[in-house]
């Protein structure tokens, strides 16, 4: 009794950037038994637990996990909770981790006998990270929304904030931000720091990327990232003589459920797109809030109502129609604009409004079902997808990254220091919305009302 059972033992970790803490432990959990399964967390675990630094891709941390020669099994740990499945399904005798999950797994006693192991001190892969790739990045702009990025900058790994530069330097709280400097001297920003975030008002985009590129600094900028097309171009030319990226901030497409359900319509989940139909407004005090009027209706909400448009049905759109409303002395700021667009076999609208008020909501067309995303769909965790038979119809949950700035960051942070491509936005998606906002300001085909 007892001699031929196999003890098995199961650990998990996320073992990005394999380091000599993960192979000790793993060398330890393997001595407490006969059998050890090691548990790799997949890539959206980690994310939902708030691990967004995450190096290496699943397979490539399966792979440091087999090369250690430790482990006579690999799982994925996908979901909360699977912990406990997994111990009743491969009879597991001994749980085990590192102290530095001390007492969180205790529940897990009742299943099995769980054991803290020694972590390995000095050494940990978020050290690694931080080591491998420290940006540094500045903001730019003129608003409170600054002291915002300031503070999530904090949480993505190998992102050092160097500086703010604004025309009111009195309205940052740089101590209580511990904020290494902030000057009104945009050159003086530029000279120390790698990248910039530029979210000063839409005109002042394209001169302060220009200078950016031109120092050899990368650039994250609030969509829409220049005027027009042309000037879209310009910058993209400069970018890649200057071996910098440039890319765009519309925190939307870095959302999950946002780039889960874009993933699903174009695998066919609603049948053919026939029409995608967005609306986004806020109403903002247009008569004492300068910034606000800085940033009328089209340049505040209109890259982010043309980004599903624009990524389901494509730019190559064949008739486009533009109706404002203009407010204010000059009748020069859109309170409310509605754009209308026929493709060779769909048609889009989009509503956006800093003067109007409107249900707040997407929704996408399709030959077999529909996509429901309630107000306020730029920034939800859910979305339902619907049929004709009410019984076929189904909800997806996902986790809200915050604001989707963290997340925005650490994207541009990876796709600099491991040289990939990482568009959330697609380069032809973000001049065609620069185009929009040529033809706004041209006043291109704009009805005004
Ligand atoms: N571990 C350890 N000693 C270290 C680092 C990790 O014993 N210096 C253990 C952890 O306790 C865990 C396993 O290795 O049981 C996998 O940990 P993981 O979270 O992948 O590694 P960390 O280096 O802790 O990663 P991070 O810095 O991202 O939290």
């Amino acid at each position: 009794m007892g001699c031929d059972h196999l003890v098995k033992v199961i650990t998990y970790g996320t073992y990005d950037l394999l380091h000599y803490g993960h192979i000790r432990l793993l060398e330890r959990a393997k001595a407490l038994g006969d059998y050890l399964i090691v548990g790799v967390t997949s890539d959206d675990y980690d994310k939902s637990r708030g691990k967004i630094n995450v190096q290496q891709s699943l397979m490539q941390r399966i792979e440091n996990v087999r090369s250690t020669g430790l482990a006579d099994e690999i799982i994925v740990e996908e979901y909360e909770g699977q912990k406990i499945d997994d111990i009743k399904k491969y009879g597991i005798d001994i749980f085990t981790v590192g102290s530095d999950w001390k007492g969180i797994f205790d529940y897990l006693n009742e299943y099995c006998n769980v054991v803290y192991l020694d972590r390995t001190q000095g050494i940990s892969s978020s050290d690694l990270r931080k080591k491998q790739r420290a940006l540094d990045l500045g903001l730019v702009g003129n608003s409170r929304f600054l002291e915002k990025v300031a503070s999530q900058v904090k949480m993505v790994n190998g992102i050092n904030l160097s500086g703010i530069c604004t025309d009111s330097p009195e309205d940052i709280g740089r101590e209580v931000m511990n904020i290494p400097f902030v000057t009104r001297d945009y050159d003086e920003l530029l000279t120390k720091c790698d990248a910039v975030y530029v979210h000063s008002t839409p005109k002042e985009h394209y001169e302060q990327i220009e200078k950016a590129l031109r120092a050899g600094k990368h650039v994250l900028c609030e969509a829409p990232i220049a005027m027009s097309g042309e000037q879209w171009d310009n910058l993209q030319k400069l970018a890649e003589e200057n071996g910098v990226r440039l890319m765009d901030a519309l925190r939307t497409a870095y959302s999950m459920a946002y780039r889960r359900l874009i993933l699903m319509v174009k695998g066919g989940k609603i049948g053919n797109v026939v029409s995608v139909d967005a609306t986004c407004t806020s109403l903002k005090d247009l008569n004492t809030d300068d910034i606000q009027r800085k940033w009328n209706s089209i340049c505040d909400w209109g890259p982010t109502a043309l980004l599903p448009v624009f990524q389901l049905l494509g730019t190559d759109y064949t008739e486009k129609s533009i109706v404002s409303h203009f407010v204010g002395e000059n009748k020069d700021f859109d309170a409310f604009t509605k754009i209308s667009f026929v493709y060779t076999n769909a048609v889009a609208s989009l509503k956006v409004g800093k003067g109007v008020k409107s249900e707040g909501d997407l929704v996408i067309s399709g030959t077999k079902g529909y996509v429901y995303v309630p107000a306020p769909w730029w920034k939800t965790d859910y979305f339902e997808v619907r049929y004709e038979d009410p019984l076929e119809n189904k909800r997806y949950f996902y986790q809200l990254d915050g604001e989707g700035i963290c997340m925005e960051l650490a994207v541009f942070a990876r796709s600099i220091t491991q040289s990939q491509s990482l568009y959330a936005v697609e380069p032809d998606v973000s001049k065609a919305i620069c185009e929009i906002i040529n033809d706004f300001n041209e006043r291109k085909g704009v009805r005004i009302i």
